[in-house]
């Protein structure tokens, strides 16, 4: 793109002079000025960098400097003098200057320092758009649901994004727990400072304490450098402790004194660090049943979840997986150049049935490959993985040679009580009482687990 430069000085025989030589060395554009007050109104042509004489006949050249910084901080600046005060030159310098040449211009030395300028202010405006985009891509914008709960927990979660207090999102595995994580950060105050996430499942046990807090050289055997933790590394901004079910109890006191305390040692130093983090935990666990099985600190617990979120699974709020498809099939037409309108009938139908373990990340993994797969405008269910079919409409389960065989996978206990209400209320075509009977189990306790396990009544 083409540059302008602001020249600003009220000797005509400079601008001249200055707006020769840059065109001849550049070819950049230039615009001159020989009073503050109208450089100060052109400011929105944006320029790309200025060079500002201190004596004008109108406003002092700081005083001028100090305006554009206000509302241009990035903006360069470079000051120009007839008189070599130093306390005026350290003035500009402590406003914000790039940098100061005393007149008369010494040409050798004011061409690197426009050429940085430039290239530092192209720097800034770069980054300044990584972090816009960064920013938007992670908007709750980019967050679907139609789901009512989900709705509200967003509404939730908007009135803390700028307080510091610790979330503790809970959901099963590809809900979009790291997703709604990030949202979090990116749309508050710490935004501009780091996102840091530490898988506290994936990494082995005994590098998890050195990953969190860093070490000394030397601290342990294998330790030939200082590391820098990753409490030390979100400085300013958020650690994301991801799977913080799987942290061990010896490690959850460590944590629960850097909560407490907001300062903490590197292993093998003895150096405190403050810290100023925020912290966001999650887990795919039942954290209340592990610490009443004292497998996870209550103090601990009490303390990530000052703010709970539970995401829902996507079978408990199915309207979402219609958006959902909708939305991943625009997203993967963008990114695999294919222009594929989305599912027919019979395959949406699929679906929208299917009970979909994984969530959200399982719905979006199999969106991309039924795209990648297919060769029409729509999908069918011929793209379909074949467990998808294979399973719909048999849902219910069949014998017990089939749900206890030694092959067979276990089948979560609950998952295991819901199937059989379904099967039981679809062999007694929805009649309650008989279905109650059948299972053992009262009227009452029957509503109320066809209610946890959102199943609708056939009646009534
Ligand atoms: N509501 C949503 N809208 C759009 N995309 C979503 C939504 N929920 C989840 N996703 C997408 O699904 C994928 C899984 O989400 P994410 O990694 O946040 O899940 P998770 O709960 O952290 O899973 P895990 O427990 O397996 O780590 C990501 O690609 C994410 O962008
Ligand atoms: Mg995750």
């Amino acid at each position: 793109m083409e540059k302008l430069i602001f020249i600003i000085d009220d000797e005509d025989s400079i601008l001249k002079m200055l707006t020769h030589w840059v065109k001849n060395q550049w070819e950049y554009n230039t615009k001159t000025f020989t009073t503050g007050a109208e450089a100060l109104n052109s400011l929105n042509e944006n320029p790309d960098l200025i060079l500002l004489d201190i004596m004008l006949p109108d406003i002092h050249g700081n005083e001028v400097l100090g305006r554009i910084k206000q509302k241009y901080p990035n903006l360069p600046v470079i000051m120009l003098s007839a008189q070599g005060s130093v306390e005026v030159a350290l003035e500009s310098i402590r406003l914000g200057a790039f940098d100061y040449f005393p007149k008369p211009i010494d040409k050798n030395r004011l061409e690197p320092a426009i050429r940085n300028a430039i290239k530092n202010y192209d720097l800034e405006k770069e980054l300044e758009k990584l972090k816009e985009n960064l920013q938007r891509e992670y908007s709750f914008d980019n967050i679907i649901s139609a789901d009512r709960k989900m709705q509200d927990a967003f509404k939730m979660i908007s009135k803390v994004l700028d307080n510091d207090i610790t979330v503790l999102i809970t959901g099963e595995s590809g809900t979009g727990k790291e997703l709604i994580a990030r949202a979090i950060h990116f749309n508050g105050k710490r935004k501009n400072a780091p996102f840091v996430v530490v898988n506290c499942a994936s990494i082995p046990r005994e590098l998890l304490e050195s990953e969190l807090f860093g070490h000394e050289k030397g601290s342990f055997t294998g330790a030939h450098q200082r590391k820098i933790g990753k409490f030390e590394l979100a400085k300013g901004g958020t650690i994301f402790l991801d799977e913080i079910g799987e942290m061990e109890m010896s490690l959850q006191a460590k944590i629960l004194r850097v909560i407490q305390q907001k300062e903490f040692e590197r292993i093998g130093g003895n150096e405190l660090i403050k810290t100023d983090v925020r912290i966001i935990s999650a887990t795919n666990r039942d954290l209340k049943a592990a610490v009443e099985s004292k497998s996870f600190r209550e103090d601990l617990y009490y303390r990530l979840s000052s703010f709970p979120i539970h995401i829902p699974p996507l079978r408990e709020r199915r309207s979402d997986i219609v958006v959902l498809v909708n939305h991943f099939v625009e997203h993967f037409n963008h990114k695999l150049g294919k222009q594929i309108k989305g599912f027919a009938k019979p395959a949406l139908k699929v679906v929208y049935d299917y009970d979909w373990p994984g969530n959200v990340r399982e719905l979006e993994n199999t969106i991309e490959r039924c795209m990648i797969l297919t060769d029409k405008e729509l999908i069918d269910v011929d793209v379909l993985p074949a467990n998808f079919i294979s399973n719909a409409g048999n849902s219910n389960l069949g014998s017990n040679a089939v749900l206890f065989g030694e092959e067979s996978p276990v089948i979560p206990f609950e998952k295991l009580k819901e199937q059989a209400i379904r099967h039981a209320l679809k062999t007694t075509s929805g009649n309650i009482v008989e279905a109650a009977r059948k299972l053992k189990i009262g009227r009452a306790t029957l509503y109320r687990l066809m209610d946890k396990y959102k199943i609708e009544s056939p009646k009534e």
